[in-house]
């Protein structure tokens, strides 16, 4: 039989993510805060990115040696921390989320880490802070994690943005497994998108069965 991907029953997921680095004293006070902040009902629950997510982010910012990089939708701040925590001193990240709400939870956060210095946030719609960007403000590294309608708009707005090799990751190209029967716009957006930028020969390709499915894409 060909390996394939599996998903996983709560037992080895909760094995994989003890098998990852644990999120620190900070990461893990956002991770309790936001899951207060839920239960309140006054987030979704279903927002953050895993902690075994995170975990890869940072190591991948490291591991590409990414100095500059946005974040299009950041919500209380998790995946934000994760990447900023995988830059170097002097490196940078742009997040743009339109919630002014829970982006004040994120910088809470991120000034306890010791890393505010590290981190800017635009307040309001994405696609125009975006649009905004001189085209000569590169990255090297970009995560898109708002409105699935968005993400095509998101990728073509990123792509002279980005540097030669520059790698933009994509979050929840799987739809909770609705790729294969989508039920609302959101899940036909990424499948559609899915399909075009497996066709697209300006980016390397690959969806990652990571948490909810992660597209890797590196600019050629
Ligand atoms: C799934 S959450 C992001 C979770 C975050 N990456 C984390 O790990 O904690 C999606 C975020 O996208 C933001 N968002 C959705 N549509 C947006 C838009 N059009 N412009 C800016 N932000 C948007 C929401 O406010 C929300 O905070």
């Amino acid at each position: 039989m060909t390996p394939r991907s599996f998903l996983l029953t709560p037992e080895l997921a909760e094995y994989v993510r003890g098998s990852c680095e644990t999120p620190d004293d900070v990461a893990a006070a956002l991770v309790a805060e936001t899951a207060a902040l839920a239960e309140r009902g006054e987030a979704p629950a279903t927002f953050q990115i895993a902690p075994e997510q995170g975990a890869f982010m940072q190591l991948l910012t490291r591991a590409l040696r990414a100095r500059t990089a946005i974040e299009i939708g950041t919500f209380t701040g998790f995946s934000a921390l994760c990447i900023a925590r995988g830059l170097p001193e002097d490196g940078s990240l742009l997040c743009l989320d339109r919630s002014a709400e829970w982006t004040a939870v994120a910088r809470r956060y991120w000034d306890r880490a010791g890393l505010g210095n590290r981190i800017e946030l635009r307040v309001g719609d994405a696609l125009p802070s975006l649009q905004a960007l001189p085209v000569a403000e590169t990255f090297d590294l970009a995560f898109v994690d708002a409105d699935k309608t968005g993400y095509p708009a998101y990728v073509e707005e990123l792509y002279p943005r980005m540097v030669p090799d520059g790698v933009v990751l994509l979050d929840n190209t799987l739809r909770g497994g609705r790729v294969l029967d989508p039920h609302s716009d959101d899940d036909r957006a990424v499948v559609e998108l899915n399909a075009a930028l497996a066709a697209d020969p300006r980016w390397e390709t690959v969806l990652l069965p990571l948490a909810d499915g992660l597209t890797f894409l590196r600019k050629r």
